[in-house]
């Protein structure tokens, strides 16, 4: 994907958002705050990215759309015929997706689930998407998703993240979205899947038309953990 001109940081772009202090029902509160008016994530459509991912064939079986919002890709999966489920903690962003869904005569499953407790949900999936969760997450926090995602893929299953990027002007580290670095990902998941792929990446915003500078993260479950 092209690299962006170098964008100034946008005002108001997905954070920084109170997310870091907040559990339970608080943090779902400030989450749904979030979609009080339209976000400037919510472009009305699947990221190019994971529409990119779709045409090649690579988004397939049973699919779980972590941090789904709205359901643009959750969506997306549908209309492919696949059968999919999001999850997100604001009700707002599920009660937005439910009704695209039945606009557009589709039929996906959005539950009120917190991403970090991937293995309540007591399903395994051959896909996972990631447009915008991961970034989310306390670094503390990232240990313990990446373990149960690990444990909610099948074997052979993928997970594709679409996050952040410490090239993206700003503090890295600093605030929510983190600002991930290569080596945010690569230890996070490295021990925990393979790593097929990991470029750099366009996250399209409605505030500007370049967009965020983001990663694309391909990985697989391999039956074994990789040594
Ligand atoms: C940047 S938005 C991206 C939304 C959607 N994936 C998209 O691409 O339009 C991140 C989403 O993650 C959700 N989120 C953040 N932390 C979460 C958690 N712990 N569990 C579930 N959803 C969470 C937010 O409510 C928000 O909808």
């Amino acid at each position: 994907m092209p690299e962006p001109a170098e964008a100034p940081e946008p005002s108001g772009a997905p954070g920084p958002s109170p997310r870091d202090h907040a559990e339970g029902p608080e943090l779902s509160r400030r989450l749904d705050d979030r979609y009080a008016t339209p976000p400037p994530w919510e472009i009305g459509r699947p990221q190019q990215a994971f529409l990119a991912l779709a045409r090649r064939g690579a988004i397939g079986g049973t699919v779980l759309d972590v941090g789904c919002g709205t359901g643009e890709h959750a969506l997306m999966c549908a209309g492919l015929g696949l059968d999919v489920t999001g999850v997100d903690l604001a009700d707002r962003a599920l009660d937005a997706a439910r009704d695209k869904a039945r606009r557009r005569g589709l039929t996906a499953r959005f539950v009120h689930h917190d991403a970090r407790r991937l293995t309540a949900l007591g399903e395994r999936f051959d896909t996972v998407l990631d447009s915008g969760l991961f970034h989310m997450l306390a670094p503390l926090d990232r240990p313990a998703f990446a373990d149960d995602l690990r444990a909610v893929l099948r074997p052979g299953g993928r997970y594709f993240m679409l996050g952040f990027s410490d090239r993206q002007p700003g503090t890295p580290g600093a605030t929510v979205p983190y600002r991930l670095t290569r080596d945010d990902l690569t230890t996070t998941f490295g021990g925990r899947l393979r790593i097929d792929s990991l470029e750099p990446a366009t996250i399209e915003i409605t505030l500007n038309t370049v967009g965020i500078k983001g990663w694309l993260l391909a990985a697989t479950k391999a039956s074994a953990p990789p040594a």
